[in-house]
């Protein structure tokens, strides 16, 4: 591949740093690389392969001569920028909310649905954390059995939220450990020593009472299989965990699959590392998981509550997997 001139949109945040973390260790042919972020990142430096480089204000003309776009700086960002990217001729990775159900953009995550990217017409979204994650895994089983129904529940880490979000549940923590009052700024409730039923933390209902992150994992998972027809429900939920997400999730399908095969076939799908010996307490675990490129599975086990069920346990780093590192194998396969 010749090397790209690329951007990073959010360089300053979570996400933005692991992207660019994510360029450097996977060897990403850059030509040049620029930092962009809000007003506020103005005069702050980032190093990039050993350089120090300029953050820039973003602007609508940031992107002359820019080939890939990657954007992790808020859906309204991506709303406004991305279009005049996009213009500019250059390719927009985008990993907010806002175009990941236009018909018009693909909804990639590389080992599910590569091909889609062929179709793009300037901006190609990256999938939610938690849905990314779950496709890796639902994709080799539908393939062999079919799924028609999925349940799943997660249990999302705070750095899913952004920086300050962290920064609470720090202070939150040491708070409760000396008997004071947590204080909520992000969070509606204190995220220390406690469970959250409601993502993201602002405006998350929807009409139908599942929240909007919910409502993601149930539509973009029947875009990236291309399959209108797997049922989803989902209840999403922040735990005091710092980084990775891990779901429980039980499946329905049309074919019968015993859990000896479901871990064969988990056990060859692209992505996926197997962590399932019970026996010896090993499965995956968001500890273990953060830092790592891959998506783990574990617990694997038919439900016993029906004849073609499945049980799973999948655990993946949400800004790895579930962000930057899926956006980077995006841009490789561009
Ligand atoms: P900044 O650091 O200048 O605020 P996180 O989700 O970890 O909080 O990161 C959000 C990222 O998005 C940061 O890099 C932040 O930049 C960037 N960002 C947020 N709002 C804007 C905006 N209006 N224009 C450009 N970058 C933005």
């Amino acid at each position: 591949m010749t090397p790209k001139v690329v951007a990073i949109v959010g360089a300053t945040g979570l996400v933005g740093n692991r992207m660019l973390q994510m360029l450097e260790e996977r060897d990403f042919p850059v030509k040049s690389i620029k930092f962009l972020a809000s007003e506020r990142s103005r005069g702050k430096t980032l190093t990039f392969r050993g350089e120090t480089v300029e953050v820039e204000v973003l602007a609508e003309d940031s992107f002359k001569g820019v080939e890939i776009a990657l954007f992790s700086a808020g859906g309204g960002t991506s709303k406004k920028f991305a279009p005049c990217a996009a213009k500019d001729g250059c390719v927009v990775i985008d990993n907010s909310s806002a175009w990941r159900m236009d018909p018009d953009v693909p909804l990639v995550v590389p080992e599910v649905n590569a091909d889609d990217i062929k179709w793009h017409k300037g901006i190609i979204a990256n999938p939610n954390c938690s849905t990314i994650q779950l496709v890796v895994v639902l994709k080799p089983i539908h393939d062999a059995a079919k799924i028609e129904r999925v349940v799943v529940s997660t249990y999302q880490a705070v750095s899913g939220a952004g920086i300050k979000a962290l920064q609470e549940m720090r202070d939150q923590i040491i708070a409760v450990l000396e008997n004071r009052e947590p204080v909520c700024k992000i969070f509606p409730h204190p995220i220390a020593f406690n469970c959250i039923p409601q993502i993201p933390q602002s405006d998350a209902f929807t009409a139908n009472g599942y929240t909007s992150e919910e409502m993601k994992m149930v539509d973009e998972t029947k875009k990236i299989m291309g399959d209108e027809s797997i049922r989803v429900t989902a209840t999403t939920v922040r735990v005091p965990v710092h980084t990775g997400h891990s779901e429980s999730v039980n499946i329905e399908t049309q074919h019968k699959l015993t859990a000896a095969k479901a871990r064969e076939i988990l056990s060859l799908a692209p992505g996926v590392v197997v962590l399932d010996d019970p026996a010896n307490q090993i499965y995956p675990l968001a500890c273990d998981a953060a830092g790592k490129g891959e998506t783990f599975v574990g617990r694997i086990r038919e439900d016993i509550s029906q004849s073609r069920g499945l049980d799973l346990w999948i655990v993946a780093d949400n800004l790895l997997k579930g962000a930057a590192l899926n956006a980077v194998q995006i841009a490789e396969l561009l």
